[in-house]
């Protein structure tokens, strides 16, 4: 029995799907990423008697200091946030649910990292500005991924479509007509950290050539933009086919993945491409509207797909 009453607090993140600039946004090129709101991280924070910190998740149920290597990062980010936040001494059981599948280029490592960091701050009753969040969820981004950009965890944790830029204000994204998507998922885990650090290993060896997809698909990312707010759907296909051909010569993509994105061209999708570090992972397809979607949905499971969601991005 405890002997102070049980308090629960929940923090929750959702999903988040790289529209285009994948890759080149680690050199510093702008992306353009859309909240996922149909899949999320939830963390249910309780008290427990003693001083322990219990973790309870799909891979790992035990005391924190045993924390297995590879979730390394989310046992860094719950002592970090205790420290922020000067509690340390109470004994804590964290739960961490997720929808989202893991290394699918989803974005589940920032999310699990947003959803945790949320629910200690709602235990501790106290308010959580971005400037508190965002330095701890970048900590336990960088165990997961070595140098990340930083899109994840700013699309995992914003309600609207963003344009991102190292080191630049975000900004928003203008939408002149409701964009619909197929996702799916390849079923295979991709390992963004060894995509990332293929593209620097080439880099080293032949600036040139890795420099001019990078400037493509930075130019992409900008057309894409405008014909967003055109809301031109057939332009934004057609550049996210050539987005796809791009990160296909960077080597991040396979022929899992490319039979994906043309099984959705073949039925009927305005564009198709990777979506996130890709070798693995998931794709996003661009359709004209939900009943295509399904259509497409349909032809990627054909195709070998081990799950597909269909959503809209709507006006704004
Ligand atoms: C991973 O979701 C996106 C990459 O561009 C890596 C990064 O930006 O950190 C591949």
């Amino acid at each position: 029995m405890l002997e102070t009453p049980q308090k629960v607090a929940v923090g929750r993140a959702h999903s988040k799907l790289i529209l285009i600039g994948e890759h080149s946004v680690v050199y510093g090129k702008p992306a353009i990423a859309f909240p996922f709101k149909q899949i999320e991280v939830k963390v249910t924070v309780k008290n427990i008697e003693g001083n322990a910190i219990q973790i309870e998740s799909p891979f790992y149920k035990g005391p924190i200091e045993l924390i297995p290597e590879k979730m390394e990062g989310i046992g860094d980010c719950v002592i970090q946030t205790l420290k922020v936040l000067e509690k340390r001494s109470s004994g804590l059981h964290i739960q961490i649910t997720s929808s989202i599948p893991i290394g699918r280029g989803l974005g589940s490592s920032a999310a699990i990292a947003i959803a945790l960091v949320r629910g200690l701050f709602a235990f501790f009753n106290q308010e959580l500005s971005d400037s508190q969040l965002m330095p701890l969820v970048e900590r336990a981004e960088k165990f997961a991924h070595g140098t990340p950009s930083g899109i994840d965890m700013i699309a995992a944790s914003s309600a609207n479509p963003i344009w991102f830029q190292k080191q630049q204000e975000v900004e928003s994204v203008k939408i002149g007509a409701p964009f619909h998507f197929v996702v799916a998922d390849s079923g295979r885990i991709g390992d963004t950290y060894s995509a990332v650090k293929s593209i620097r290993d080439k880099y080293e060896m032949k600036p040139e050539k890795i420099e001019e997809s990078i400037t493509l698909l930075g130019q992409l990312a900008k057309e894409v933009r405008l014909a967003l707010a055109a809301g031109d759907s057939k332009k934004v296909g057609d550049k996210l086919n050539q987005a796809h051909q791009q990160l296909d010569l960077l080597g991040v993509s396979d022929q899992g993945l490319d039979d994906l994105v043309n099984a959705a061209r073949t039925a009927g999708a305005l564009g198709a491409k990777l979506t996130g570090g890709g070798r693995g992972g998931c794709i996003l397809a661009l359709v004209e509207n939900e009943k295509l979607g399904k259509k497409v949905a349909d032809a990627l499971v054909q195709a070998g797909a081990a799950q597909t969601w269909q959503f809209t991005i709507a006006k704004c």
